[in-house]
This record gives C-alpha cells, sequence and structure tokens, in this order.
C-alpha cells in the first residue's frame, strides 16, 4: 500500500514532516527534546509559525494544494491560514485498521456493513471505510471540510460510492437518527477540545462527551462491529478512552493506545492524541 507520509525528526517544540515532495516545519508542543537529525530541517520547503501570530515562510512553495496518498487513501492538502494541512497523520494507522475491520466483519456477518463517521474532518477515516465497501455516512459541522471530504472521495474514484455527506451538529444529528431508528455497525468518534455545530453550537468535550457516547451507543446496530474513540484532548489517555468505553460494553474486546506521527525506524516515534476501542468478537 502506497504511502507518501513521513516524519523526518522532531524537537524543540516542532515537528518535521514529508506529505509527498513537500516538507513542512510545523510546530508541536510535546516534541520537548532535542531534535534527532539537525541537517535535515533545512530541507523544509515551508515553516509554519504561531511565535509572532500565525505565519507561513516559504508559503509561495506550497501556494497550490497538492496531493498525497496516505495508508491508501490520496488526500488533497493545502496550507492554511492555521497551519492546518486537512489531514492528521497520526489517524493513519486506524484508517487502515477501520477498512480491514469492516472487510473482515463483513465477510463473517454475511452483509454490507453501515459506517458512521463523526466529526469525520477531511475524510481519511470515512474513504479507507468505503475502500472495504462499507455503507457510509460522513458528517461535520463544518460545510467547508464537507466539501474538502468530497473532494477527496473523487481523487480516490469514489464519488460514486454510497457515502452520505452531512453537515451537521453531532449531537442534533444522533438525536435525529435515534428517532429515525437508523442504525450503525462501526462508528468512529474524535471529538474535539472545543468546537462549533453547524449554527454555532458550542462542543466543550468535558461536558459534551457522555451525552455524545450515550447517542452513539442508541445507534448503534444490534450486531456491531466496533466504536473506535480518538482523542486530541490532553487528559484523554488511553485509558480513560477505554474507561469510557467499558461503561456501554459488558462483552468483548477493548483495545486502546496511543496515536503517533511515525518515519522510518531511526526516527523517535511522536505521539499525538489516544484512541480507545471497542470489537464485538
Ligand atoms: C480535529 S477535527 C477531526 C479530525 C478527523 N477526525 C481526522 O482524523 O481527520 C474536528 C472536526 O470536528 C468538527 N466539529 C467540531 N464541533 C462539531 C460539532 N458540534 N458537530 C459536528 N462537527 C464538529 C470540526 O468542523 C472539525 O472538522
Amino acid at each position: 500500500m502506497k504511502d507518501e507520509y513521513e516524519l523526518l525528526d522532531s524537537g524543540d517544540g516542532k515537528k518535521l514532516e514529508r506529505y509527498g515532495e513537500i516538507i513542512l516545519d510545523r510546530p508541536c508542543a510535546q516534541a520537548v527534546w532535542e531534535p534527532q537529525h539537525a541537517k535535515l530541517w533545512d530541507n523544509a520547503t515551508a515553516r509554519f509559525d504561531r511565535s509572532g501570530g500565525l505565519n507561513w515562510e516559504g508559503r509561495g512553495k506550497v501556494s497550490k494544494p497538492w496531493n498525497v496518498e496516505i495508508a491508501g487513501v490520496v488526500m488533497k492538502l493545502s496550507a492554511t491560514d492555521f497551519g492546518h494541512i486537512g489531514v492528521f497523520p497520526e489517524t493513519r494507522a486506524l484508517w487502515k485498521w477501520i477498512r480491514k475491520t469492516l472487510s473482515e466483519q463483513a465477510t463473517k456477518k454475511g452483509r454490507t456493513l453501515k459506517f458512521l463517521n463523526l466529526f469525520a474532518y477531511s475524510g481519511g477515516a470515512t474513504l479507507a471505510a468505503a475502500q472495504s465497501g462499507a455503507e457510509c455516512c460522513h458528517l461535520d459541522a463544518s460545510k467547508g471540510m464537507v466539501d474538502w471530504a468530497r473532494e477527496n472521495a473523487a481523487l480516490n474514484k469514489l464519488q460514486d460510492a454510497p457515502i452520505r455527506w452531512i453537515v451537521d451538529d453531532v449531537i442534533k444529528f444522533l438525536r435525529r437518527e435515534v428517532k429515525r431508528g437508523n442504525k450503525y455497525d462501526g462508528i468512529l468518534l474524535d471529538p474535539p477540545s472545543f468546537g462549533r455545530g453547524k449554527k454555532g453550537e458550542l462542543y466543550k468535550i468535558e461536558d459534551q462527551l457522555m451525552t455524545t457516547l450515550d447517542l452513539v451507543h442508541e445507534v448503534l446496530s444490534d450486531d456491531p462491529a466496533f466504536v473506535l474513540l480518538t482523542s486530541h484532548t490532553p487528559g484523554f489517555s488511553p485509558i480513560v478512552l477505554s474507561n469510557l468505553l467499558r461503561q456501554y460494553h459488558a462483552t468483548g474486546c477493548f483495545e486502546c493506545g496511543e496515536m503517533l506521527l511515525t518515519g522510518k525506524p531511526e526516527v523517535n516515534q511522536l505521539p499525538n492524541g489516544n484512541w480507545a476501542r471497542w470489537i464485538n468478537d
């Protein structure tokens, strides 16, 4: 499987990453150590800095969007004003797991599975799920992000795949799905520390997560495959996320870990968030 992403180095509060031909130097608070490969940093195509406001150096070299294949999914990347580029590559190992698990479970259950991606951003996980043949529902409060994810679908020749594209607030949408009786076999949710719904509804993970999880479990099918919960919020460790899922399941298998930015074996791995999953084995 093609993968054009690689962590090249980290340290001094920064990370150096390769996205295809483009090398980016961007802030990363948890990289508190010394860089391992100091010379490599001169190779950066562009640098983003938050010290004197939000600032790209060399933005001219990344002024146009470019496409990169990550974990078998082609993604359009673009240097945004906030230093984001349209992908969180620490989630790429989870995309592979989602694709494989949905495919195996569909075979085992002998039916097409339904996958729901909440806080779905630019759609890497949705498209990995669609590649497995699952019916997908992709939800984000930002129309711009849903449009971006649809562009990514077309880049992967998945424009005609069975994907529902929804711009909505997660909690409002889930409440409606409960009323409609719609159910899902695999659910991914990546709640932000702080976010806004479609009409500006405030989402704070510590206030809304339990309601979100209650609703997620109301829309879980009778014979589901998994629930996968990820978070970048400090304090939401793998065990915290796992304990949250354990409240809903007396049986099945629980796994948890850190999301990692990775490169060649000699490059230190860079943790960036955590995950936990319940698997209905
Ligand atoms: C950090 S991103 C998620 C990253 C994504 N899961 C991935 O791995 O690529 C958070 C996303 O949540 C969306 N969001 C924030 N609050 C929301 C809400 N109340 N309802 C729906 N989406 C929301 C934002 O628009 C944003 O795209």
